[in-house]
């Protein structure tokens, strides 16, 4: 009799610890989430205004960081001369880079295909750009702009409504 009280105690005390374990866990568990919905982004922007708020003046930045540009004024070689212009067509190639991060951000994710391989194809080419441009590599930025101009070309191809 004496056995079976101790077994009878035991067992709620079990018990007992078993659901604060539970409680503990939820409540971690519970803790988790602040930290998740402090990562939750809201987009605001259309995709038209990603494309001419960000997108097209910063290509434009590094379409025109080098090369021969004509004009009636004649033939000109335009490059970067200071650290300051560099760091200013670094600066472009980087927002660049960031938009495609936006444009896979919640419902502008027209589908899981080629939406994000062609994005993934213009952050790529925007990111060779930045290399570039935090080399001083001249010839780099020239590259580079020539596929980031392909890459808008391919997506708009694709997916710009008319
Ligand atoms: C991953 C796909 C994608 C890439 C890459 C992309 N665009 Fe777009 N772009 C779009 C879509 C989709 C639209 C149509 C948006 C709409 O009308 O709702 C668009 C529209 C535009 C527009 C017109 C916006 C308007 O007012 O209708 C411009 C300008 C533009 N893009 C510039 C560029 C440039 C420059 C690049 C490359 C440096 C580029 N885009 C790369 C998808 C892309």
């Amino acid at each position: 009799m004496r056995t079976l009280h101790w077994l009878f105690l035991v067992s709620v005390a079990l018990f007992i610890s078993g659901i604060g374990f539970v409680i503990a866990g939820a409540r971690a568990s519970r803790q988790a989430d602040p930290a998740e919905e402090g990562a939750v982004t809201t987009p605001v922007a259309s995709i038209a205004q990603i494309m001419n708020g960000i997108v097209q003046p910063n290509a434009t930045v590094v379409y025109n960081a080098v090369g021969t540009f004509v004009s009636v004024q004649g033939v000109k070689e335009v490059a970067p001369q200071t650290d300051e212009e560099w760091a200013a067509i670094g600066n472009s190639a980087a927002a660049l880079v960031e938009s495609g991060n936006l444009l896979l951000l919640g419902s502008r994710v027209v589908d899981t295909g080629d939406w994000i391989k062609m994005t993934r194809a213009y952050m790529d080419a925007s990111q060779r750009a930045l290399t570039a441009a935090q080399a001083k590599d001249k010839d780099g930025i020239l590259t580079a702009g020539s596929d980031l101009n392909d890459t808008c070309d391919s997506c708009h191809a694709k997916y710009q409504r008319q």
